[in-house]
């Protein structure tokens, strides 16, 4: 057996110190574990046990013997013990703590020894239960759980990777972190709720009747005071060793409890929506970080791998998520005007929940989503609070450009940042014509995210011809115009997307549209409306594709939105021969709304009108996949922004169809796909949830299995995508890591 080292001196034979000797011992980390407690009983429990394989009898002398030496004690005795072994220390041995303070136990080792010696790595592992002493040592309390280590300049690195080696060992996860970073987190996480616990309990029980109290109390108090049941003496040495961080602590939520009695008080029901709301918020996002993801359960840090098998046919009615573009306008707009704005329909993917965090984050209230109803407390124009925190929008292209232009024109400073693959997104698009208006905006190398923008600046109108065709900049523009003086305009080169234009007349605010001129003057006011989200036309397309390509095929789509400039896909397909069907057209909240059907028939190629690429931006993955089921050539140009999507989605599909087969070829702003057969093979998606998609319904007609790569970002605009696909007959399914 080949050990990590050879003797290990664990002083403190108490649960944490108790639990590691046993966990060395178990898994064979060192040759020898040796035991020492001033406690003589629990030593004899200890070895008793088989917690450790030897006690000391003569500390000094298992000192000099030692290679790792852990100190296990209270925080206050760490002083005391390191005194006491310093004579008998031998330069190389190692040295390590357990304490839940660090500040401290630098601080005395720097006075003791002049400066902290280069082997003592302090430590500090999360973990513990709601007992103590040596009998309840549990050689598992380490595995999965983190271990934070707080190396100072001079430690010495071999020493530093011993002890991580030894918590690794254990089953843990390590982490570095500085000392005074560590205290302040940890005031924060762990004593200021176990202080809150303490207290509480403490209260309660000097209460008269404290015996009904606590015979009726139920879950809620149960879990809230679980942890009021540590160990006295341990908490009492964690208060004082790191005093100064938990009294501001105490302070700040001193501050919050006296929010909310006083909203109590006043029944100021919208404060306390807020406060509840927010927290709650707060509470999931930060479950489903501590889960490995954030939003929803898929965010990107999961790997999610789609298996299609090949062929089938798709039958059925479905309803897709709510339109992505639509949820997001409705948060900001709701946000942004007077009164409460009801959502219906809301799409709870990443990208539109990243927007509604926005908002909370700066102060608005917003209930849900709970099955895609949404309630928006308005706070008015003027009514935006300064983000604690720079704001994450993750995978988001609209939340981050669409929020540009409305923080440009607030009075604080704030800051917009993203995952990976929105780190590589252009946001100067953004930056340039806002910085014409006067904001002051910075984004980050090669003009990509983090976009920082300095709030209290007054804007200025600008008559803004826009170089690209894009929704996202021109909504950017009019959101700052609402906060510019005088009237701001935006020239499109082509029509683009006008979901804003839309809203914000919903809102009753004037939006004047003359040609590809559309303009607002600054200075007005919104005012709540209801809106109904209808399901999403991008998200439709994969069902529509897939039933356009496949034989014996027949599906409705309902309750879709056929805004003219979103319907490209459905001029597309019909030009292609696809047999299309509009029933049951409606006006639902200023927005057109469908119910789609469409059956089989065969495609042939087209050379796609440029005309329509704009208005079928994001479909054209899907079509892709149409064009390659198609008879003869279809010619795809004028579409090089396909290029700065989640992906470089050209390239993206010209990988992906070429490793199935197909017979496609790129061009700076397009592609050209020959009708063909596909094969089966393993395809990248880039995280890009339409790439993922586009080759999940390939499957239908390709002759081989498809595995897809990166999936998990299709949770950011459809997250309910495989089970829908496999209620209609695709037979896909969904593997996470
Ligand atoms: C969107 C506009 C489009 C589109 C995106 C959503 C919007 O982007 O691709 O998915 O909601 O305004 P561009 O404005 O970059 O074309």
């Amino acid at each position: 057996m080949s050990f990590l080292t050879g003797r290990v001196l664990v002083i403190g034979l108490g649960l944490i110190g108790g639990s590691l000797a046993k966990a060395l011992r178990v898994r064979g980390i060192c040759k020898t574990v040796v035991g020492y407690d001033r406690d003589a009983d629990e030593l004899e429990t200890g070895l008793r046990l088989g917690v450790v394989d030897n006690i000391a009898s003569d500390l000094l002398d298992e000192v000099r013997q030692a290679d790792l030496i852990v100190l296990a004690v209270p925080v206050k005795a760490m002083e005391f013990v390191l005194a006491d072994i310093k004579p008998a220390l031998r330069p190389e041995t190692i040295i390590t703590d357990v304490g839940s303070v660090k500040g401290n136990v630098v601080r005395a080792a720097e006075a003791l020894f002049g400066s902290v010696p280069q082997r003592f790595i302090p430590g500090h592992p999360i973990a513990g239960l709601e007992k103590s002493g040596v009998a309840a040592a549990d050689e598992t309390l380490f595995e999965h759980h983190k271990v934070i280590i707080t190396p100072l300049p001079q430690s010495d690195p071999e020493a530093v990777t011993l002890v991580s080696r030894m918590w690794q060992g254990v089953g843990a996860q390590v982490l570095r972190m500085d000392v005074e970073r560590h205290d302040e987190v940890l005031a924060a996480t762990s004593h200021l709720p176990h202080l809150l616990a303490f207290s509480l309990v403490d209260t309660l029980a000097q209460e008269q009747d404290c015996t009904d109290i606590f015979r009726y109390a139920a879950g809620g108090f149960r879990d809230f005071t679980r942890i009021a049941a540590s160990d006295p003496t341990m908490w009492h040495d964690v208060g004082l060793a790191n005093k100064q961080a938990i009294l501001q602590k105490i302070d700040e939520f001193s501050t919050g409890l006296n929010r909310l009695r006083s909203a109590i008080e006043s029944e100021d029901s919208r404060a306390m929506l807020g406060i509840f709301t927010r927290a709650k918020a707060s509470r999931e996002h930060f479950t489903k970080i501590l889960s490995g993801s954030a939003y929803t359960q898929n965010m990107t840090t999961k790997e999610t791998t789609f298996f299609a098998q090949p062929g089938g046919k798709v039958q059925g009615s479905i309803r897709a998520p709510g339109d992505k573009s639509i949820s997001h306008r409705s948060i900001m707009l709701g946000s942004l005007a007077d009164g409460v704005t009801e959502v219906t329909g809301f799409l709870e993917g990443e990208d539109s929940l990243a927007t509604l965090q926005a908002f909370r984050d700066m102060g608005v209230v917003i209930e849900g989503p709970h099955q895609g109803e949404v309630k928006i407390y308005g706070v008015g124009i003027n009514g935006l609070q300064k983000p604690p925190r720079p704001i994450y929008v993750g995978n988001s292209g609209t939340t981050i450009r669409l929020m540009s232009g409305l923080l440009a024109g607030q009075s604080f400073d704030s800051e917009l940042s993203g995952d990976a693959s929105l780190s590589k997104r252009p946001m100067e698009r953004v930056a340039k014509p806002l910085r014409l208006m006067g904001a002051v905006v910075e984004t980050g190398e090669n003009g990509c995210p983090p976009v920082r923008i300095k709030g209290g600046q007054q804007l200025k109108a600008i008559n803004y011809e826009m170089p690209m065709a894009s929704a996202q900049v021109k909504s950017c523009v009019m959101l700052a115009g609402l906060y510019a003086e005088g009237e701001t305009s935006v020239i499109e080169p082509a029509p683009t997307r006008d979901h804003t234009e839309r809203m914000l007349r919903g809102f009753g605010y004037q939006v004047d549209v003359d040609k590809n001129k559309v303009s607002l003057s600054g200075g007005g006011s919104l005012t709540a409306a209801k809106i109904d989200v209808p399901a999403d036309i991008s998200s439709s397309t994969f069902f529509m594709v897939a039933a356009a390509i496949c034989p014996d095929s027949d599906i409705t789509l309902e309750h879709v939105g056929i805004n003219p400039t979103r319907i490209g896909v459905i001029n597309i397909l019909r030009a292609m021969g696809s047999n299309l069907e509009l029933l049951n057209e409606r006006e639902v909240g200023g927005e057109p709304v469908a119910d789609i059907r469409i059956r089989y028939a065969p495609l042939k190629g087209i050379k796609i009108p440029e005309d329509q690429v704009p208005l079928a931006i994001d479909e054209f993955p899907a079509l892709f996949i149409a064009a390659v089921c198609a008879e003869g050539e279809t010619v795809l140009a004028g579409a090089e922004e396909l290029r700065v999507k989640e992906s470089d989605r050209i390239q993206a599909m010209v990988d992906g169809l070429k490793v199935l087969g197909a017979d496609i070829e790129g061009t700076p702003d397009g592609a050209i796909i020959r009708g063909s057969e596909m094969g089966g093979g393993v395809i990248e998606s880039h995280d890009d949830h339409r790439i993922a998609m586009s080759f999940t319904i390939a499957s239908l007609r390709a002759k081989g299995a498809i595995e897809i790569r990166e999936c998990a970002n299709v949770s950011t605009s459809f997250p309910n995508f495989v089970e829908l696909a496999q209620q209609v007959g695709i037979q896909v399914r969904k593997e996470e890591k």
